[in-house]
């Protein structure tokens, strides 16, 4: 089992997913951050903040987020959600990742 902090709450995963996006949306039920393109980590879509340094989670193995906080948009106030240069996930959007649209439920 792999622990760390997802919105504020502790919470375990099996050691077995290939990389965070896979642990935050196949076993925790995230389904903010999307797989676009994983594992190629290019489409930006799978965008969390990890210990508050925006990270695409497919190309974070699980060993790397062991203890650290994870911030998804479902840790993000409302008022923060509005994008803004200034909003909390923008500092991982370049236009390409800003205009990536194939979210999968
Ligand atoms: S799913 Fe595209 S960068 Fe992670």
């Amino acid at each position: 089992m792999k622990l760390f902090v997802l919105n504020g709450n502790e919470v375990k995963v099996a050691d077995d997913h290939p990389h965070l996006l896979s642990a935050l949306r196949e076993e925790l039920g995230v389904t903010s951050p999307k797989d676009g393109c994983a594992p190629s980590g290019q489409c930006g879509c799978c965008t969390v903040l990890l210990d508050g340094k925006a990270v695409v989670s497919c190309q974070v193995p699980l060993s790397r987020a062991e203890g650290k906080h994870v911030v998804t948009l479902e840790g993000v106030a409302e008022d923060e959600r509005r994008p803004s240069p200034s909003g909390a996930l923008s500092s991982a959007g370049s236009a390409s990742r800003a205009s990536c649209c194939g979210p999968r439920a």
